[in-house]
């Protein structure tokens, strides 16, 4: 009797994932067209809408909404085409945050985030000399931590409607017959060539003989294989098996040290997400291990008590005010904040309004505060990463960052498996006081430890306008992340933007160390010399992250935004 309900559910199980051939939505006459395809920046839909960094990935979580999946299935789905398409962040091979709320008011915050391998330790990036060597903590098969994606993809689809089989059967298309690259990609992979070279023990696709250039065809017939396993075996053709014994077999090529048990062990984990108000506006973001929703909350509040609207955007006053509470969030950060199951992060202390307005006592409006002076607070109480937001026809918003950590991770391509691994143990705090390749600084509560999850900062946010479900929205750019919803929010709330313009504007970004404010080119060059007059070092850096939002507009409809700073893209019906 017994082995018969085994049995039974063993058959129920396996029929989510390998039963009958799904029928291919991907090809030249069908939904998704590989090899022809137009970025949309701004779109209307009546029902339901996917933004994503590429406009393949878009189309096919758009596929699955209309094909009756909701706003989880086409975030699944997109997940797995953007680990195709947009190999630079895309991944199986990382880690991410999925935020959501359901349409009965749950909310679920998803952490995937990679973990430390169980031979990882605390000093693992330093020399004899006690000096960090942050080129192994950032590039090649050690910089690696334990890959959450597909974990997190499972765990998913818990609250999704289609059979796994169907949300993946789009990635395997892409991946077998190939797509078409953009302009960017090529460049991307262009750019990346010699690290290709240098960190991969194995030829590997993403290098070729000549130069890569736009609308070349990109195949990826190893890639296409380790999602068939996938999809056949669920979550274990990752994590056991032979793409297990793959990752493995690649490490002890490359001196890394991810093994078996650490594959077969890594599962992802719920975590209540972070809530609070700003101006009337339910804020809903990602709890630690994310620094993301902490900070927010915090440069949110800090600036809730004055009247950004009237001081103007962008004007000096209002950027200078924002800019400080930047400075004093990213100060807390380094000292307080860590895996929640390693450290305690006084999460509740470092968000309430008593603390917030301390941490405001000592701003002086029109005089550049000064990173030296201001210290982490005493708290009493015991560039690549991709996001992508979705909003189905029921009302579920789902909002997801994932990431490689850098531009195509550690540039290791597991051999035989074709993908990517992350080099996100560079999140880490390698050394007190040493910079990340973000020039974040962090110290014991994010130290390594084995099993331990780095700190992030992707923010995956939610917003809620008269109690009722408005915004999905998030962004990648290592550190800027926090500052640029941050600054897309202060946009929507405080100066009644569109949501192309709230995303769109130019940013500015401070992280407390070095103490810098950087600016993206176009940021007003009179506001630039006032802040200068007040004290502020500025400098101009590239482009401050890719936003994709979308909102719930009066009557219903859904207006999906990506960001014009690449080749991101929105879809839906
Ligand atoms: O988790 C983090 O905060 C970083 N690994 C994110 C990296 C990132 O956003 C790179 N993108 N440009």
């Amino acid at each position: 009797m017994k082995k018969t309900n085994l049995t039974f559910i063993a058959a129920i199980l396996l029929c989510g994932l390998s039963a009958q051939p799904v029928p291919s939505i991907v090809g030249p006459y069908k939904a998704v067209n590989p090899y022809k395809y137009s970025i949309v920046k701004n779109a209307v839909y009546s029902h339901g809408a996917v933004s994503s960094a590429h406009p393949l990935a878009s189309q096919v979580g758009a596929a699955m909404l209309k094909r009756g999946g909701n706003a989880f299935d086409a975030a699944i789905a997109t997940q797995l085409a953007l680990a195709v398409v947009y190999p630079g962040a895309g991944n199986i091979g990382g880690g991410g945050f999925l935020l959501a709320r359901r349409t009965n008011g749950e909310l679920i915050g998803l952490d995937y985030r990679e973990a430390a391998p169980s031979k990882a330790s605390r000093d693992m990036y330093l020399d004899k000399n006690g000096n960090a060597q942050v080129s192994l903590s950032q590039n090649g098969h050690l910089a690696s931590g334990i890959p959450g994606t597909i974990a997190g993809l499972f765990a998913s689809l818990t609250y999704a409607r289609l059979p796994f089989r169907q949300l993946i059967q789009p990635a395997i298309d892409l991946a077998e017959k190939g797509f078409v690259i953009t302009e960017r990609e090529a460049n991307n992979l262009n750019n990346s060539r010699e690290s290709f070279i240098k960190y991969n023990t194995k030829p590997t696709i993403f290098v070729k003989p000549v130069k890569w250039k736009a609308g070349d065809t990109l195949v990826q017939k190893e890639l296409a294989a380790t999602l068939r396993r996938i999809q056949k075996n669920g979550a274990k053709g990752f994590y056991e098996g032979e793409t297990a014994q793959l990752i493995v077999e690649e490490m002890q090529r490359g001196n890394g040290i991810i093994q078996l048990e650490d594959l077969k062990n890594y599962t992802a984990k719920l975590r209540e997400p972070l809530k609070f108000e700003y101006r009337g506006h339910h804020i809903i973001s990602f709890a630690p291990p994310s620094s993301g929703g902490i900070l927010l909350a915090q440069m949110l509040k800090m600036i809730e008590k004055y009247s950004v609207k009237n001081m103007g955007f962008q004007s000096a006053k209002s950027v200078q005010l924002m800019i400080e509470a930047e400075r004093r969030a990213y100060a807390d950060r380094a000292e307080h904040m860590g895996d929640p199951d390693f450290w305690k992060v006084p999460v509740s202390a470092l968000t309430s309004d008593a603390y917030l307005t301390q941490r405001m006592a000592d701003y002086q409006p029109e005089k550049a505060g000064q990173s030296v002076h201001v210290k982490p607070g005493i708290i009493k109480e015991s560039e690549e990463t991709t996001h992508l937001s979705v909003i189905d026809a029921d009302g579920n918003l789902v909002s997801v960052t994932t990431t490689l950590n850098g531009g195509y991770g550690c540039k290791t391509v597991v051999g035989g498996a074709g993908f990517l691994l992350n080099n996100e143990m560079d999140d880490f705090s390698v050394k007190p006081g040493v910079p990340n390749m973000y020039g974040a600084v962090g110290g014991e509560a994010n130290a390594i430890a084995p099993g331990k999850r780095m700190l992030s900062s992707m923010t995956p946010t939610l917003m809620m306008k008269d109690n009722k479900p408005y915004l999905t929205i998030g962004t990648p750019g290592g550190t800027t992340i926090p500052t640029s919803v941050y600054q897309a929010l202060v946009n929507l709330v405080d100066f009644n933007m569109t949501l192309s313009d709230a995303i769109n504007k130019p940013k500015f970004h401070h992280q407390w160390l070095p103490d810098e404010v950087y600016v993206e080119k176009e940021f007003i060059a009179a506001t630039k010399q006032e802040l200068e007059a007040m004290g502020y070092h500025i400098q101009e850096r590239p482009s401050i992250g890719r936003t994709e939002a979308i909102r719930i507009m009066n009557g219903g409809k859904r207006e999906a935004v990506a960001d014009v700073r690449g080749d991101d893209s929105v879809a839906g019906y």
